[in-house]
């Protein structure tokens, strides 16, 4: 069994939550250059009205979301009905990061981080699954990340909560895919956006969102389940995780300085 790509984006109905900056934005702007709706969630308001702006009129709504507040993701999913009568494809990009090692860990940085990176796709999947369900269609696509593949240093909160992801999205293919619906996990490695300015290291095969955003269009367009990218750091972190761990460890510290 196969699960279904997307033909043509013309017309489509997506939503993308974490459409006001990085890599939520150049899929939002891809996405309706190629002639699709765009319903543009995130918490800047002001963000995401500059990019309706800027899109021919009748082709986005704007959403204010805080994903850690299931009410407010509920009722900007009314709002896309309302307007638009269903939802082809949950893109769900939003997420934080915040750099955290063992001996400054704070739970309040733990929760924030999993309120907003695993629990928040799965509070949007939950409001979204029953109508693709009762309709045996629809996409949902979820960015996790390269740093959910295995323990990395400094990600003591982002990496559990991208792992988290990675299960999440296994669980939900091998259950949806026999139900016509599509599940598109979507591990990036480093992208050059808000969210990695501050890094203090220099960032192995670095990318700019409109790269990212190319990568995962491109492997939503192919139906595929799995869309990591880029090829050449993606590959070498799976590589990584089928090794023995005392020789995982030993390479992470010998190769990853930060
Ligand atoms: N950049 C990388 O190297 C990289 C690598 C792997 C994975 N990723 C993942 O890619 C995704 C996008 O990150 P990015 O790099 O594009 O960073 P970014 O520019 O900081 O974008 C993060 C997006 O998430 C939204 N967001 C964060 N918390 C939110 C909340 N509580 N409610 C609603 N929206 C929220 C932000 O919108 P508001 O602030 O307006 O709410 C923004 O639109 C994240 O899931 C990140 O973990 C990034």
């Amino acid at each position: 069994m196969k699960q279904v790509g997307i033909a043509s984006w013309s017309g489509k109905r997506i939503w993308v939550i974490g459409a006001s900056s990085g890599i939520g934005e150049a899929c939002s702007k891809s996405l309706l250059a190629a002639g699709a709706k765009v319903a543009l969630s995130g918490r800047r308001i002001e963000r995401l009205t500059q990019l309706a702006g800027a899109a021919p009129i009748n082709q986005t709504l704007v959403l204010p979301v805080d994903v850690s507040h299931e009410q407010q993701i509920s009722s900007a999913y009314q709002q896309i009905l309302v307007n638009w009568g269903g939802l082809d494809v949950l893109l769900f990009v939003a997420g934080i990061y915040t750099p955290l090692r063992a001996d400054q860990f704070e739970i309040s940085i733990a929760e924030q981080t999993i309120n907003a990176n695993l629990l928040g796709p799965m509070r949007a999947v939950a409001i979204v699954l029953p109508e693709m369900l009762k309709n045996h269609a629809g996409h949902i696509a979820i960015v996790g990340s390269v740093a959910g593949y295995s323990g990395l240093p400094k990600a003591l909160a982002y990496g559990p909560s991208k792992a988290g992801i990675i299960n999440f999205c296994e669980t939900l293919h091998y259950d949806l895919l026999p139900l016509g619906i599509s599940v598109h996990m979507i591990s990036p490695g480093f992208v050059a956006t808000e969210a990695t300015a501050n890094n203090d290291f220099e960032m192995p095969a670095l990318i700019t969102a409109e790269q990212a955003a190319q990568d995962i269009l491109n492997g939503m367009e192919k139906g595929k389940f799995d869309i990591h990218f880029p090829k050449r750091f993606s590959r070498f972190l799976k590589f990584l995780r089928i090794l023995p761990y005392p020789l995982y460890f030993w390479i992470v510290r010998r190769f990853v300085q930060i």
